[in-house]
């Protein structure tokens, strides 16, 4: 029998209640209900990398931040190592958030610019008290190394404020494997950074999750960088997954109109298409409606009536080819 997962998601929703614009506003209803992650599932097994694509707003961030912990969501399943964790005993709870650790787009907001790069990189060993004040400069001294921050000797008292953001990057990896977690989650990584040195980055990752046999998901606008960093792709589109794939099968062959337009736009990607269809997005797409049709008719060129019907069960995920999935009406 095959490993179970490392990771399961099942059915997992979260809504935020924003206040509408002035313009947006009727009578008596000064509030809309924001569906920032709706019904989303996947698996990921030990070993592999995610990406989650798609434009911004759609939910990235808020499924990465619902992974770990740092938003609660309204209902759903989170499933590791075969263990429930949503509402689940505190000890399962608290193993689990060692276990997955996060770098976020922007290490600015997190890092804390009065500590040392030792504390910093050191920290979640010492709230979880699996260290010794002697062992600190040994333990930073490592992870920098370990980060590509050489000499070690040379950061080790340093702020972050003395780092470039290619730099200051390295040290929130370097914090974020401090606990050898099994799972790593990074949140667009690279967007903050100059051009030049996101490629050092992207490898710097790829080579530690082979080295620790970790499992990533790799959060992304870009495509390309996707199809560079992962296994497989989720695409994600008002707050749901509409096609989820092996990374070839997505770029290669991808099957829903939004996917396809996301491969067509994108430069890093013309050789690889072999169709010159046009998949221009032509209607709303920053409105949050739920309900049973697909989410993605609206500004979909391949629409038809069936596309807006509640019954035809048109958002729900289909297997087009083996581990192929594709919520459209028009592909299956
Ligand atoms: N704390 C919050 N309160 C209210 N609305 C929120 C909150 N966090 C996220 N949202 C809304 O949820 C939706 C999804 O946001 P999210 O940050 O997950 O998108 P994203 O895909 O990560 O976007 P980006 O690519 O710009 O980072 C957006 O409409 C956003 O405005
Ligand atoms: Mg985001």
């Amino acid at each position: 029998m095959a490993d179970a997962p490392l990771l399961t998601v099942a059915k997992v929703r979260k809504t935020f209640r924003q206040k509408l614009r002035w313009s947006e506003r009727k009578l008596g209803d000064d509030y809309k209900n924001v569906f920032a992650v709706d019904d989303v599932s996947f698996a990921l097994e030990r070993g592999e990398t995610l990406g989650i694509i798609g434009e911004s707003g759609c939910g990235k961030s808020t499924t990465a931040r619902i992974l770990v912990g740092l938003v609660r969501p309204d209902s759903g399943s989170i499933i590791f190592q075969g263990k429930e964790i949503l509402g689940n005993r505190a000890s399962d709870v608290a193993a689990y958030r060692k276990e997955v650790q996060i770098v976020f787009q922007d290490p600015y907001e997190y890092l804390n610019p009065r500590m040392r790069l030792k504390d910093i990189i050191c920290e979640p060993l010492v709230i979880n008290g699996n260290i010794q004040d002697n062992r600190k400069t040994a333990i930073a001294e490592e992870l920098l190394d370990h980060v590509g921050l050489n000499p070690p000797n040379e950061y080790l008292n340093r702020f972050t404020h003395e780092l470039s953001g290619g730099q200051r990057q390295r040290v929130a990896i370097a914090r974020a494997l401090a606990l050898r977690p099994k799972l790593l989650i990074a949140d667009e990584p690279t967007s903050m950074l100059d051009v030049s040195v996101r490629a050092g980055i992207l490898n710097l990752l790829r080579s530690l999750i082979l080295e620790h046999r970790m499992s990533m998901i790799f959060i992304t606008h870009d495509i390309a960088t996707a199809g560079y960093m992962c296994d497989r792709i989720a695409v994600m589109y008002k707050g749901r997954i509409i096609e989820i794939g092996k990374r070839d099968e997505v770029i290669n062959t991808p099957q829903h109109p939004y996917t396809k337009a996301l491969v067509q736009v994108c430069d890093n990607l013309q050789g690889f298409i072999s169709e010159r269809e046009h998949y221009i997005l032509d209607g709303e797409v920053d409105s949050f409606e739920q309900g049973g049709h697909c989410c993605f008719a609206p500004g979909c060129v391949c629409r038809d009536g069936e596309c807006h019907c509640q019954d035809q069960g048109s958002q729900e995920l289909i297997e087009v080819s083996p581990e192929h999935f594709v919520a459209c009406a028009h592909c299956h």
